[in-house]
Formats: C-alpha cells, structure tokens, sequence
C-alpha cells in the first residue's frame, strides 16, 4: 500500500507474466481502459512481442492487440532482481498473479522479495502448493466442501489418481491411475524406470479416489467491493495423452506400448461448457464456502478471481480436486468473446481478465485501491 503512494493513478499498467493467461487480462485490461505491460521470456515472446501487440492512434485509442509494452528478460524469474521490480513500480504496473508467476518466481520470493502491488490475495497463492500444511485440501476440509477423499498405497480397492509432478517436465504433471494396490506398486515401477516420475515424487504423492464423471473449472470472481461472488465461466482441458487415448477404439488401445500405454496429463488447451441448471444452486454454494472459508483462515481472503476445479460424479455430486486462488488457466476460452454466464451478467462481452481489471477501474473509481491490492 506504501508503494501505491508514488504511483500515478492516471497513468496506470496493468502488468503480468506473459504466459498462462496474459493474453485473457491483457484483452480485458484494454477494453476496460488500460495500458498493458507484459513481462517476456526471450524465446517464448512472440505471441506478446510481435502478433498480439497493441496498435493504437495517436490520441491513444486502440485499433488492434492488446500488448502495450514489454519487459524482456533471459528468465522470467528475473522480474524479482530490483531494478526491474524499480522499472514496473515506475511504470506504475497492478501486476496480476498468473500461475507461471508462482512457478517461475517461486511462492517464498512472491511473498517476501516481490514489492509490486499485487491485483488478489499474495498470501493464498501458497495455498496451492500441493502438500504444504495449509494447502487447498486443508481449506476445503475446513470449509466443509467435498474433495476426493485420500487413500493409502495398501488401501487401493477402488480406481484412484495419483498426483504427482513429472520427473524430466517439472512444471508438468507425473499422474497415473490404479484400481488397486498391485497396479499401484507396478505402474510406480514401469514409470520411474522410464523416468516419467522419480522416488522423492512417489514419497510426496497424493493418492486419491478418482471421481468417475466429467469436468468443470468454474470461473468464479468474488469483488471485495461488492462482496457478491459471480460465474464468470466454465471451462474443461484438453489434455495430452489422454485425449489422444480416449479417441482410440478399446482395442487399439491395447496394443499401445509400454511407453504409449500410460496417458500423461499435460494441459494443452481449452474448452468451453456449461452446467445443467439444476447444478449452478450447487457451484454457487461452493463458492460461497470457498470464499467464507479463504477469509476466515487466510485473511483478507481470495480477492478477484478464482478457480474451483471439479468432477461431478454420477449421482451429481461435485467433488472439488483443484483449487486456483487466481486467474485460472482456462480463461483465455471466453477472452474477448467473454461466456454465456459472464455475459449474461454483466450484459456485454465479460470474461475474467475484464472482469478483473473492471474491478480495478471500480476500485479506483472509488478510491477503494486498499481492497483489491496486497
Ligand atoms: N480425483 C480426481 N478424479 C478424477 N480426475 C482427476 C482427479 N484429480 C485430478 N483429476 C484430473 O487430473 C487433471 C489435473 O489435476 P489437478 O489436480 O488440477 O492438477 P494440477 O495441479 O496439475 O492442475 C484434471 O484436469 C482432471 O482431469
Ligand atoms: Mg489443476
């Protein structure tokens, strides 16, 4: 907040990690108004750089992209050496949280080391580390919201998942599946002998039951301005090799080999969806616990947008397996375009990363910046 008081208010950026979802706050940064800043990695810049960047007239107005400016670094984790956090506090940057921040950055230097004014919730950015004492399962226990209860190796009896992180792609995924313990023990064995996942993972794995039944990322926004929670979306994943699998025939996909025959579940684009209507009394209560939940034991609580990721199983019942304290990665779905349940809200084009730099505009509006920056 001390930060805030050299920025000019009427010269505002808003910045992020161009990665992830940028593209989405970008866009919605625009039409809502704003100058954009996105902090590159040589060598995976161009979309930013050079073919989504801005084009405006000389009073300003913008006639196509949405990247005003660029800050170009060798590593993205580069953005916490000071100068370059002095240039973004210059440039008086509201930098957004994506998850490619957290994971290049590191949570302990977004927490401690990172003095730029964050748009969300700093300190429930950790809550997403998988396994830490307070992480996302902690929360939803608390909340009382239902999750995929957790199974010990020996006590296989029915399919689970295995969550994991890859051994060789370490922001990637290691997942597999088993439906009892001796499938367990030996699809552990074939995937760290082709090292696909190695023993500290197996150690630290969080095995839990897999819900049979399709998958909804609901986009949701809580406005501490407002206080209301709204559903800005659904999106669902595809998801390499799984869904190059499930487009064989059961036969075929016997004869895959050893190295084929285990799905892996790396993110690799998005889908749009809705709920049955029946459903949307349940989600917004889910939301509702989330949210109460983040403020009574993560003080100030979620901030703008965050994402519940579930299954429904076949009983229509939600299970909640993932949670993004932030901007999910699925939004660049419904960027520009927005979604049915954003627009239908909002009355025009509404996707997260408009909804979200709206949320500035009204803060500042209001003079209520205090509640939307940590
Ligand atoms: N308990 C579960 N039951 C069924 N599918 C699951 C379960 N947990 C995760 N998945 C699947 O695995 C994918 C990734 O899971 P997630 O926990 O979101 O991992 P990440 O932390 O990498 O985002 C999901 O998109 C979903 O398809
Ligand atoms: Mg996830």
């Amino acid at each position: 907040m001390e930060l805030l008081d050299g920025y000019d208010m009427a010269d505002l950026r808003v910045g992020m990690i161009a990665s992830h979802s940028a593209l989405d706050v970008a866009d919605g940064a625009v039409e809502e108004g704003f100058r954009t800043l996105a902090v590159c990695q040589e060598g995976r810049d161009k979309p930013y750089v050079k073919y989504f960047r801005s084009c405006r007239t000389n009073d300003g107005r913008i006639v196509s992209g949405m990247i005003d400016e660029v800050m170009m670094l060798k590593k993205f984790k580069d953005v916490l050496g000071p100068d370059n956090q002095e240039a973004l506090r210059k440039k008086n940057v509201l930098f957004v949280p994506n998850r490619s921040f957290t994971s290049y950055c590191g949570i302990d230097a977004v927490e401690d080391e990172f003095a730029v004014p964050l748009v969300g919730s700093r300190n429930l950015l950790r809550s997403e580390e998988r396994g830490d004492k307070k992480d996302y399962y902690w929360i939803l226990e608390k909340a009382g919201l239902p999750f995929p209860e957790q199974i010990e190796p020996e006590e296989i009896d029915q399919l689970v998942m295995v969550k994991l992180p890859h051994a060789v792609k370490t922001l990637e995924r290691g997942f597999f599946t088993a439906s009892c313990s001796e499938e367990y023990y030996q699809k552990a064995e074939t995937l760290l002998r082709q090292g696909v996942i190695d023993q500290d993972g197996i150690d630290l794995a969080r095995i839990e039951r897999y819900i049979v039944g399709p998958v909804f990322n609901l986009d949701f926004f809580y406005s501490p301005l407002t206080e209301m929670i709204e559903l800005i979306g659904i999106d669902w994943r595809f998801e390499t090799s799984l869904d190059g699998h499930v487009r064989l025939p059961a036969p075929q996909q016997l004869t895959l080999n050893e190295s084929q025959i285990n799905p892996e579940y790396t993110v690799c684009g998005h889908n749009s969806a809705t709920l049955r209507e029946s459903l949307l009394e349940k989600a917004f209560e889910l939301a509702e616990k989330y949210v109460a939940a983040s403020k009574e034991y993560y003080a100030p609580g979620i901030i703008g947008p965050f994402c519940l990721q579930t299954c429904v199983d076949k009983d229509l019942n939600f299970f909640i397996y993932d949670v993004a304290p932030r901007i999910g990665g699925g939004t660049n779905v419904h960027m520009a375009v927005g979604h049915p349940y954003g627009n239908a809200l909002w009355r025009t084009n509404m996707s997260t990363g408009r909804r979200l730099t709206r949320e500035i505009r009204f803060a500042l509006e209001q003079d209520k910046l205090e509640k939307i920056i940590t």
